[in-house]
């Protein structure tokens, strides 16, 4: 069997698409939503990740402002910087672009930001209020892999769903966000035992343990769907979690890297945006 890939990329801008009528509706109601990017430093990869975001913004007509600041920031000017787009009326989405430097906390800079314009999902707030099932705005990882089955017409209910990592961006939040949609969910991690018994179990596998190409074909079922949240820089180019040549033979479906959950990750933020701008209101 060869697996269906699952195109994050079509699907990703199959929703900027909806997002950008949606957003154009609401202008003409004179709401226009707008998304605050703290970008502190200049780290290679964040200044990449921002780029994407500053331009899906554009695509659908979100209002992005980049706030750059130098990496010599102070915590206190932070927190007071996050304080203002806390009390902003023109910006309903604030996103402080991680890592921050060493001498600034990042869980108290998040915890500042106003649950309401959490568009990361990653306040404690939101996250309490997720693990309740209450409103809250969902960390975009999570939910892009979450659009992604659906969208992919997999089936989620009554299914078992492996997930391998148990960071607080994606493993944690998206074991419970399968869990809410009915799969019955395993966690395992960097020291699960015997990984590949488990793994061998799933008819949905999650690989988010941030190691390159760790899972093969011997720890997938045939017929799995695999979605691989893994983006590794390994021996110069860019790779997932799983080893794809070898998994693609044996799965139904499978996510690449690139162009798998990434451009959904960014959607998301897009959504989550529009989102808040809509509960926010002018
Ligand atoms: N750095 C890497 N991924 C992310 C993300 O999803 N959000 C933020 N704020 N920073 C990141």
């Amino acid at each position: 069997m060869t697996a269906t890939i699952i195109d994050g990329k079509t699907i990703a801008k199959e929703v900027r698409s909806e997002l950008k009528i949606e957003v154009a509706k609401l202008k003409e109601k004179g709401l226009i939503p707008g998304l605050a990017v703290v970008l502190v430093g200049n780290h290679p990869a964040s200044e990449s990740y921002v780029k994407g975001k500053i331009r899906a913004s554009e695509e659908v007509g979100i209002n992005s402002r980049l706030i750059r600041r130098e990496s010599s920031i102070s915590e206190r000017e932070l927190l007071e910087l996050i304080e203002t787009l806390n009390a902003d009326p023109a910006i309903h989405g604030i996103l402080v672009q991680l890592p921050l430097p060493d001498h600034i906390n990042p869980d108290k800079v998040i915890a500042t930001i106003s649950p309401a314009k959490d568009v990361d999902g990653f306040t404690p707030v939101s996250v309490g209020n997720m693990v309740i099932g209450q409103e809250a705005l969902l960390p975009c990882t999570p939910h892009g892999i979450m659009h992604l089955l659906q969208r992919s017409g997999v089936q989620i209910a009554g299914k078992h769903a492996v997930v391998v990592g148990r960071s607080n961006i994606v493993g944690k939040p998206i074991s419970l966000l399968l869990q809410r949609a009915d799969a019955t969910v395993t966690m395992c991690h960097s020291r699960t035992a015997d990984l590949a018994s488990h793994t061998k179990q799933a008819d949905i596998l999650i690989a988010a343990v941030g190691r390159p190409e760790m899972l093969t074909a011997e720890h997938v079922k045939p017929g799995a769907v695999v979605i691989d949240v893994g983006v590794n820089r390994h021996e110069g180019k860019l790779v997932g979690d799983v080893k794809f040549d070898e998994v693609k033979e044996i799965a139904s479906a499978i996510t690449p890297v690139p162009g798998g959950v990434g451009p959904m990750t960014i959607a998301m933020l897009m959504r989550n945006t529009v989102e808040a701008a809509k509960r926010i209101g002018k």
